[in-house]
């Protein structure tokens, strides 16, 4: 018990009401030292942005911040505005279409126009293994088939250049009856 005994001079003077007395004690140094700092701080704070007025308060900085936004927004506009200039026309993505098909070496399987050979279907004819819609064929070009030799080009080629070659394909070189042409494989879609 000795240890928890109060000590006489841990009571404040004179504050004594029927026997109840009030003890000094005073919080940790360091939590004082926190005090002293934000109280410095307060006053470094007032100095800058009261009276100097040398930093935006938060009313401003949410005023510069719609600003900018704004700002961000009308040049979007702007540019999306532009932006069917800059789409290519229907021959010019034929054009470009074939140039990546000789490029990319789809040839090697699917042959130079697209007749297929002991590799790859044929991509002329009526008949698909994985449809024939624009979206079917950027689909088997993105992904490929792995497990049937055909890699995936996805790493290789922008979504722009793989929608060209599927628009090659399907206006060019589907239903163009080259010779030579693989036998159909896969089901008929008209
Ligand atoms: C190494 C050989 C190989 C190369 C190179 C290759 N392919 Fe293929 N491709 C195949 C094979 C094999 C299939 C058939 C997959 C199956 O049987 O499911 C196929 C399927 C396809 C199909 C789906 C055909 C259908 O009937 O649905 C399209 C479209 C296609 N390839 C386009 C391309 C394009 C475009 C390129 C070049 C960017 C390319 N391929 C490069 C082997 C190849």
């Amino acid at each position: 018990m000795a240890e928890n005994e109060i000590k006489d001079t841990n009571f404040v003077e004179g504050h004594d009401f029927d026997g109840i007395r009030e003890l000094d004690n005073p919080p940790p140094p360091w939590i004082m030292w926190v005090l002293y700092l934000t109280i410095f701080w307060s006053a470094l704070y007032m100095v800058h942005y009261h009276v100097f007025k040398q930093g935006d308060l938060q009313e401003q900085e949410y005023v510069n911040e719609v600003a900018e936004a704004d700002a961000l927004l009308a040049q979007r506009n702007a540019e999306a505005q532009k932006t069917p200039s800059v789409v290519l026309k229907a021959d010019e993505k034929i054009a470009l279409g074939k140039e990546l098909y000789v490029q990319k070496a789809c040839s090697a399987c699917h042959g130079s126009l697209g007749e297929g050979n002991a590799v790859g279907p044929n991509l002329t004819d009526k008949y698909w293994l994985h449809g024939n819609g624009e979206a079917d064929i950027v689909k088997s070009i993105k992904f490929g088939f792995p497990t049937k030799g055909m890699i995936p080009y996805s790493d290789q080629l922008s979504d722009d250049k793989i929608e060209a070659i599927a628009y090659y394909i399907k206006n060019e070189l589907y239903g163009s009856n080259p010779p030579n042409a693989k036998l159909s494989e896969g089901e008929m879609i008209e």
